[in-house]
């Protein structure tokens, strides 16, 4: 979702014009001269395959723009109904308060969630046109569900007369697992399937790893610290080699209330209030206001509840009555998303990205081996292993530093840390202790399946400063000068890293990265393809030079890979031409690296997300989060999927090419 930040954040919209200062234009220059990435021909990577489609420009219209050639099917909405057993949505009643009646939580916990981000497709044959998809539910708009809500103080005094829309937000929350088939071309979900699923933010989910049964992990509800309560604010996923899903669970923080309070008691140990102000608990108020129907959600009333989330959660989408599990060996903080990668010694590493201003980019490595042969021998593999976080040198080299308690190490009792779970619930703390690069909000890491090379979208900072200084941000004070990772100061429009591990080992400790594209406008004499010759609003799109060629881009969330290697994006968040969000492709090898061109815009007020391709490539899937965000239901901004006055729902949506070809060609 597009980050709402706590009114104490810092916010440099003035700097947008200043420009870089020397001594930052030399160290971006530095990071690439020294950069120790291979070229394309020594990597030996495969070429990328031919993108031929027409690129769009831009659009401001309420609808899904797409290349000629191409065009797509809502695949589910939110409010549709995955069992026969409970009705579907009635949105065009959403105005009259549906979702107020009594029954709307309890159907909610069997209609497809709100806010559909990650997409994730596991196939139920060989042929790729059955599967399972897995579908997180970000958050919920609740201006767009409830009449006369909205956030903040006008959300209190309604919570205060309609508690029971919590429950109806917490249902629309978490993860939606849908069967889904293609006939004639067309994808349906299968109502009725046994794989279909909820998992809201009640659902009892087991705690493993490390965590488990920590002090830090048990409330009066759960006094083993074992079992924790829902899921919420799932955002990007991932899959692992053994076929479950990951979700993430990220801006947690917005759900818990009164801060202040428990700072005012001297009942409490003072690490569990830093660590609340490390993750940007709010205050007074929170944003989503749970704590009026449910104290789960009140720190003064439960104040571990929080350490319960912020984790990486695994659900088999494929046993339908198994628990899922929170795998605390991955490390606590906004998770956007995890991706798994099988190293060529048979660990596993998870790159990992922690999307708040400033945060840090991660990579677990598990202790055990992957058993190609047994599935069930891979089920706990992320419970145990070594996680890392990551430094980027201005040499173009850059380390995994290992978040490892140490009685005599950075890691210890002085510092806040009594064992490794107290490392791994305030893995934020123990990042900033070791030393970690602050970077732009890093969205999506994710590895090419074709050169093993990883990208790390950075969304963007705008308080990153443009000359050297500090910022107070989430409870610390951090260097906010840019650094070799994150060049530009005031960086509206984010960027790319590319970084390939030493060797070409995932379970390696050493890197090569460099700056693969900044995003921006390209025209009007911004292209750059010497970071040397980088100003605050120039564009670089890995060094391709020809502008005319070129889409700008802006805000990089959500990014996966086509069987060709070639880097897809979605965004979430500002673009230089004033468009909607959308999606672009790019190769990252051979002459095209850099060609960016984009592919789909979305409707008005959307972010776009998901980016999975079906096996055969001829289908993408995209999540279209909040349309018509900004509007209300006696005021819609929007009116997609269904038109005419109808009320803008979150949908995943199918993009095929009308010949039935590869996406993209
Ligand atoms: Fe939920 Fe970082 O986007
Ligand atoms: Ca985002
Ligand atoms: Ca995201």
């Amino acid at each position: 979702m597009t980050r709402r930040h706590a009114p104490d954040a810092p916010f440099f919209e003035d700097l947008l014009t200043q420009r870089l200062t020397r001594r930052h234009v030399l160290q971006a220059g530095v990071a690439m001269v020294g950069s120790a990435l291979l070229t394309p021909a020594e990597a030996g990577a495969p070429k990328a395959a031919q993108l031929g489609f027409k690129p769009i420009r831009g659009s401001k219209a309420d609808a899904i723009t797409l290349p000629s050639g191409y065009t797509h099917d809502v695949l589910i909405r939110w409010g549709e109904s995955l069992t026969s057993k409970v009705p579907d949505l009635d949105a065009a009643r959403l105005d009259a308060g549906v979702l107020l009646e009594p029954n709307a939580a309890e159907h909610q916990r069997s209609q497809f969630g709100q806010n559909c981000d990650a997409i994730h497709f596991f196939p139920l044959n060989g042929r790729g046109d059955h599967g399972v998809l897995c579908v997180n539910n970000e958050y919920t708009e609740d201006a767009l569900m409830f009449p006369g809500h909205g956030f903040g103080n006008t959300g209190r005094a309604y919570l205060k007369k309609h508690p029971q829309a919590v429950a109806v937000s917490k249902a629309a929350q978490g993860v939606s697992v849908v069967e889904i088939k293609r006939q004639r071309g067309r994808w349906r979900f299968v109502k009725d399937s046994r794989f279909n699923r909820r998992i809201t933010a009640d659902t009892p989910i087991s705690i493993g790893g490390p965590a488990r049964g920590a002090a830090l992990m048990r409330t009066k509800d759960d006094p083993a610290g074992e079992r924790a309560f829902g899921t919420f604010a799932n955002c990007a996923g991932g899959e692992t080699p053994w076929g479950t899903y990951l979700t993430a669970e990220e801006n947690i923080q917005d759900y818990f209330a009164n801060l202040d309070q428990l700072k005012a008691r001297n009942d409490v140990d003072p690490f569990i209030v830093e660590s609340h102000r490390r993750f940007r608990m709010w205050k007074n108020q929170s944003l989503y206001n749970w704590d009026m129907a449910d104290a789960r959600f009140d720190l003064a009333v439960t104040p571990t509840e929080p350490f319960r989330f912020g984790w990486i959660v695994e659900i088999d989408p494929l046993d339908p009555t198994s628990t899922p599990i929170k795998r605390t060996a991955l490390g606590r903080f906004a998770h956007e998303g995890a991706s798994p990668v099988i190293a060529r010694n048979g660990h596993i590493a998870v790159y990992m990205g922690d999307d708040d201003k400033f945060e840090y980019v991660y990579k677990f490595i598990s202790t055990g081996r992957f058993d190609a042969k047994d599935r069930a021998a891979n089920r706990n593999l992320l419970d145990q292993g070594t996680l890392h976080v990551a430094r980027f040198d201005a040499s173009g080299k850059g380390q995994w530093l290992p978040l490892v308690f140490d009685p005599k190490g950075p890691l210890n009792a002085a510092a806040g840390f009594r064992d490794q779970a107290d490392v791994l619930i305030k893995a934020r703390m123990a990042a900033y202790l070791l030393g970690a690069t602050p970077m732009d909000r890093p969205e999506d890491v994710e590895a090419n399946p074709t050169t093993g090379r990883i990208y790390i979208a950075c969304t963007r900072n705008e308080s990153r400063t443009v000359e050297p200084g500090t910022v107070t941000y989430g409870g610390r004070e951090i260097d906010s000068a840019p650094n070799p990772a994150n060049p530009r100061g005031a960086n509206v429009f984010g960027h790319i890293i590319e970084m390939a591990e030493s060797g070409d080992d995932h379970t390696s400790l050493e890197f090569s990265w460099e700056v693969f594209l900044l995003a921006g406008d390209p025209s009007g004499g911004r292209l750059v393809t010497d970071l040397n010759q980088l100003k605050t609003d120039s564009a670089y799109y890995a060094g391709y030079g020809n502008a005319a060629e070129l889409s700008p881009i802006g805000s990089p969330d959500n990014i996966g890979f086509d069987r060709a290697g070639n880097l897809w994006i979605v965004t979430d968040g500002a673009q230089p031409n004033g468009g909607n969000d959308g999606c672009w492709v790019t190769p990252t090898v051979g002459p095209n690296r850099g060609r960016l061109q984009q592919f789909m815009s979305g409707p008005v007020g959307s972010e776009v997300c998901g980016c999975q391709f079906s096996p055969d490539d001829r289908t993408l899937f995209i999540s279209i989060q909040h349309p018509g965000s900004g509007g209300s239901t006696a005021e819609p901004r929007s009116h997609w999927p269904d038109g005419g006055n109808s009320q803008p729902r979150a949908s995943v949506i199918a993009i095929r090419k009308e010949d039935g070809g590869v996406i993209g060609s």
